[in-house]
């Protein structure tokens, strides 16, 4: 009795503790068909001319402190300006996301990262409120790209 009471007690706190990183798996899965596929493609791999590729592109950056503060104002201040990405120049514009909240936001770069980057932490949902409170012109964002990749690398 006592043993299947504690069998059950751990099964709750089993279920409860996975629950909350499978909702947010979720969420990122469908914030990202639904608000980045269009451009980036199902497969991360982007689209020549249109987008750049999220896939086996980001891992550096998502090590590094400044890195992820640039991941947040791509989403927050959108970006514009050549960039190069796998020795392919891309040219286009990519929108704001800002009117999301920091939650979706948080959990479609935790998605892009998880599910082509191999990069299994959580994006820490706090660089969104930082990313707002400084917020750049999107043409900025791309010379912060720059700046990031020289110091962390591609
Ligand atoms: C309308 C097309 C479009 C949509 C929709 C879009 N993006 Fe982008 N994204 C771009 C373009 C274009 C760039 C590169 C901008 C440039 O050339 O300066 C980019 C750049 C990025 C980068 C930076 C990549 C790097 O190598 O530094 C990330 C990260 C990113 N997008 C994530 C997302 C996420 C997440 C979503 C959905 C919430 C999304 N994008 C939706 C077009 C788009």
């Amino acid at each position: 009795m006592a043993q299947s009471f504690l069998i059950l007690t751990l099964l709750v706190a089993a279920i409860g503790l996975s629950f909350p990183a499978r909702a947010a798996s979720a969420e990122g899965a469908t914030v990202y068909t639904t608000r980045c596929v269009v451009c980036h493609q199902s497969d991360g791999e982007g689209a020549p001319g249109l987008a750049p590729p999220l896939a086996g592109t980001l891992a550096k950056r998502a090590a590094s402190d400044s890195g992820r503060k640039y991941f947040a104002q791509v989403l927050i201040s959108g970006m514009v300006g050549t960039i190069k990405s796998r020795g392919m120049k891309f040219n286009g514009n990519m929108p704001t996301f800002a009117a999301l909240p920091d939650q979706e936001l948080a959990a479609a770069i935790s998605y892009v990262l998880r599910t082509f980057n191999d990069v299994s932490e959580p994006f820490p949902i706090e660089n969104f409120a930082a990313a707002r409170a400084a917020a750049l012109a999107s043409a900025d964002v791309s010379k912060l790209r720059a700046r990031v990749i020289a110091e962390v690398g591609e």
